[in-house]
């Protein structure tokens, strides 16, 4: 069993991804960017950034930045003059789970981050410390485009899920938002999560997840909703057997949504299809290979304290 890691190692490697053929171009394009002072910041359903004096063509370069990393699939962010109208109106989830925490002074990590969107948001709870966890090479230049006007001491690590239990440090919240029905192992990622919480810390999570009171869950032969990397979407009870499993307890379910067009949906600052494409134009309640539509439930989770 693995016990730990070289994470600096592990991030220079990952930093590499930087000077590929289709990523460059972003990173170049951030370091064009025009000097900017005085930003106004608000933090909003839209994030916005407005600096104080630009010039026609400052305002253009932001534009044609933003625009050359496309797909936005999270936000809305406004930068200067240009609205980023993102496919997912992110504000819709961020602010059914508002109500369920408490940020103020707590180590915070966002595991599937995307952009920063939510991390963005949480600056309005003062936490101590703000971690974002991803991958992707395309989110992690969106995300120092938006940092690079909002100055946020956000941490933003190109790491997968799999290193929160190899983090430097552990973490009070971990948020870790569609990210469950991506991964072959969701035991083993909830496991992995618990075990980058401290004691008395807590999972915010959510996920795809089908009806019924049976502990089953819906395993995709090849696509879900045109998405090819879909592996297992449960029922409510299946998915708190999970995470009792990988040890949490205090399992709250938050809310149920099945997701609408309201949310989800094509925009200029998108070039590949959406939600509407993804369901069966005769019955908005399947998806086009016929599985229910999706629908994601809300939960939160503790890690106990240890008796001492
Ligand atoms: C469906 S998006 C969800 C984004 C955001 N958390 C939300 O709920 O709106 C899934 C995100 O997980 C990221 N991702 C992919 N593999 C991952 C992994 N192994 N660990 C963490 N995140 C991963 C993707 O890059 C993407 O940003």
């Amino acid at each position: 069993m693995q016990t730990s890691i070289d994470l600096n190692a592990l991030r220079q490697e990952r930093l590499k991804c930087l000077e590929w053929k289709n990523i460059k171009p972003y990173w170049e394009a951030i370091a064009g960017l025009p000097t900017v002072k005085d930003v106004t910041i608000q933090l909003g359903d839209t994030v916005v950034m407005l600096p104080s004096t630009l010039s026609t063509e400052e305002e253009q370069i932001i534009y044609d930045t933003a625009k050359l990393m496309h797909p936005w699939r999270k936000g809305p962010f406004q930068v200067a003059t240009t609205f980023i109208d993102s496919e997912w109106k992110s504000n819709f989830k961020y602010n059914l789970l508002r109500p369920h925490f408490d940020l103020k002074d707590k180590i915070v990590g966002d595991i599937g981050c995307n952009n920063g969107y939510y991390l963005f948001r949480m600056m309005e709870d003062k936490p101590k410390r703000l971690i974002g966890f991803d991958p992707s090479a395309l989110t992690f230049c969106q995300f120092k485009f938006l940092d690079y006007f909002i100055q946020s001491g956000i941490t933003y690590e190109l790491l997968g899920v799999e290193y929160v239990e190899f983090y430097e440090h552990k973490f009070d919240t971990l948020f870790c938002l569609g990210v469950l029905y991506h991964r072959p192992d969701p035991i083993g990622m909830l496991k992995s999560l618990f075990k980058g919480l401290n004691e008395g810390g807590e999972l915010i999570l959510d996920t795809f997840m089908i009806d019924g009171e049976e502990e089953v869950c819906l395993t995709p032969r090849d696509r879900y909703s045109k998405m090819g990397n879909i592996y297992f979407i449960p029922t409510v009870n299946a998915l708190k057997n999970w995470c009792y499993r990988a040890g949490f307890t205090e399992i709250e379910v938050l809310d149920m949504v099945k997701t609408q067009e309201e949310e989800q949906r094509k925009t200029e600052w998108i070039h590949t299809q959406s939600l509407k494409d993804f369901l069966d134009e005769n019955d908005q309640n399947k998806t086009v290979e016929g599985y229910p539509a999706p629908k994601r439930v809300y939960i939160k989770a503790k890690k106990l304290r240890k008796k001492s």
